[in-house]
């Protein structure tokens, strides 16, 4: 029996096991809030209908105390969930104290050093359930679709992506290195099998604190051969419609607990816009508009918005804390206020965040120089002009990765393509179509300075059988992170590994 499925036993006898998440009394009443991993429900005790004992085992427990209780399940739709069960039955299995988590606001690095505990608090709850769901849908995605899922080694010998960020380590003696994508190993599985994904954890050594880096995430990576880069296109759209579309679907309150605007979500089913990286840079430098929305003109705008705002939200603040200093208030109406100085203290921290960040971006837009790849304030600019994810195409060869294809029409370009998530969010996918030429290939892994030698099966694949074939790495953390709107993919995974985090 699980807090989910009250709503089937109105009026009936049930037994629940859970935990304490809140506890309130009042004359006689006894309040639990239970938290059973499915829900949260209102539990009440009454000391009329309970035998003492029983009475006084509540009023003992504290926050996340452990317990089994029974009652009869009653309609009421001001509660959680519209139940509540009226009690006549206790078992503790533990009494806690001192519940390290408790409801006033901690810092980052306290919460991040209480993952453990953390992950039991409502929010986190709501967030690991939308990201077992994306998980979920993915797979069912490719299934449908007859892709084989494939997984490739986590230990490999070459690189794949660049080696500024490879974790090394040891294989038998032998130097090695914790993958950074499957894509190349995809590449030969998919010669084998016409369509696979891998779904698998990926290292990348981030030498950085940012919010959209891990040092360990998690990669889809589907291949498809016969796949050009407009098709490969049309499977990314496709495959992100369907993922958003089934989180809306089937996460209604997960969304609603961390107030996600869903109506964002949903604008997913648009089509996404194609820009060439041409018309990507005239749009980030303002050359460009987007159903007339100007990138610089907007970002001052915004500007001149948040400044305004923080001067009003300063003077709210201060008349509410003089208000609540005043002799002779009411409590009611000094909690009331309370209440709203934190929220504004809350929004401002995010205003003053963004007075911070925008005149940054306004200088990166504004100084972005053609042929560079795109920065995270570049993505940040161009994104905010738009309510759908973009897929952004023909790169500038040399800031690419060594497999892509070179574009048979302009062969500065190489034929990747980078998904970038509305809101602010940037690069989600990284994919593209890949060089079957032997001899490109080979000319660019010389160009990256990488190992032939340890190439050589890769090259195989271009000898024996090549065929037109393209692909994509969507990183799981970043697709949670938009999708629940986070500000950092430190909260889309549960324990997050990252520049400085190691434990718990
Ligand atoms: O763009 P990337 O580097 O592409 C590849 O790895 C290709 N081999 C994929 C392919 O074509 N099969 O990485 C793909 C995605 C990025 O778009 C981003 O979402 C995510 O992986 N990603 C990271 N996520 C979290 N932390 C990091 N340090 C990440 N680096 C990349
Ligand atoms: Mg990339």
């Amino acid at each position: 029996m699980y807090i989910k499925d009250l709503s089937q036993f109105e009026g009936q006898e049930i037994t629940l096991k859970g935990w304490v998440s809140n506890k309130r009394e009042s004359k006689g009443l006894v309040f639990l809030i239970l938290r059973d991993g499915t829900g949260l429900a209102q539990c009440i005790l009454d000391a009329n209908n309970v035998n003492e004992e029983i009475f006084n085992n509540a009023r003992r427990l504290g926050i996340e105390s452990s317990l089994s209780l029974s009652g009869k399940v009653v309609k009421d739709e001001r509660q959680i969930g519209g139940f509540e069960v009226q009690v006549n039955g206790l078992e503790v299995y533990q009494y806690t104290e001192n519940y390290p988590i408790a409801k006033k606001e901690h810092g980052v690095d306290f919460l991040m050093d209480h993952r453990h505990l953390w992950l039991r608090s409502q929010r986190q709850w709501a967030i690991m359930r939308i990201r077992n769901q994306i998980i979920y849908s993915i797979h069912r995605f490719f299934q449908e679709r007859e892709f084989v899922q494939m997984d490739a080694p986590l230990f490999t010998g070459n690189a794949c992506e660049g080696t500024t960020n490879l974790f090394e380590t040891e294989f038998y003696g032998e130097p090695a290195y914790l993958s950074q994508s499957g894509q190349l190993y995809g590449e030969a599985m998919a010669m084998a099998m016409g369509r696979i994904y891998t779904f698998g954890p990926t290292f990348r050594a981030e030498k950085s604190k940012t919010r959209r880096h891990l040092s360990e995430f998690w990669m889809i990576e589907p291949e498809m051969a016969f796949y050009d880069i407009f098709d490969n296109m049309d499977l990314i759209e496709d495959f992100l419609r369907h993922v958003t579309q089934e989180v809306v679907q089937h996460c209604e309150s997960e969304l609603k607990v961390i107030g996600r605007d869903v109506e964002m979500l949903k604008k997913v089913t648009a089509p996404f816009p194609r820009l060439t990286y041409d018309e990507a840079v005239r749009i980030i430098k303002g050359e460009q508009n987007v159903e007339g929305k100007n990138s610089i003109l907007t970002l001052e705008d915004d500007l001149a918005k948040v400044k305004a705002r923080i001067i009003k939200v300063q003077q709210e603040i201060s008349d509410r804390e003089q208000r609540i200093a005043t002799p002779g208030m009411k409590k009611g109406e000094i909690a009331f206020n309370q209440r709203k100085v934190d929220d504004l203290k809350s929004e401002l921290r995010d205003l003053e965040e963004d007075e911070r960040n925008i005149p940054q971006w306004l200088e990166s837009a504004r100084g972005f120089e053609y042929g560079n790849d795109f920065g995270g304030s570049d993505e940040t600019v161009l994104t905010r002009l738009f309510e759908v994810p973009i897929m952004v195409y023909n790169w500038p060869h040399a800031v690419k990765a060594f497999y892509l294809k070179r574009d048979p029409e302009n062969e500065q370009f190489a034929r990747g393509v980078d998904v970038l998530a509305p809101e602010g969010y940037g690069e989600i996918v990284g994919g593209g179509e890949r060089e079957t030429d032997l001899e490109k290939v080979r000319n660019k892994i010389i160009e990256h300075e990488l190992p032939m030698h340890e190439f050589e099966w890769y090259l195989d694949l271009r000898r024996f059988g090549s065929v037109t074939h393209s692909g994509f790495g969507l990183g799981l953390e970043r697709m949670v992170a938009w999708i629940c709107k986070l500000p950092h993919v430190r909260e889309t995974i549960p324990f997050p590994r990252m520049y400085g985090r190691l434990f718990p």
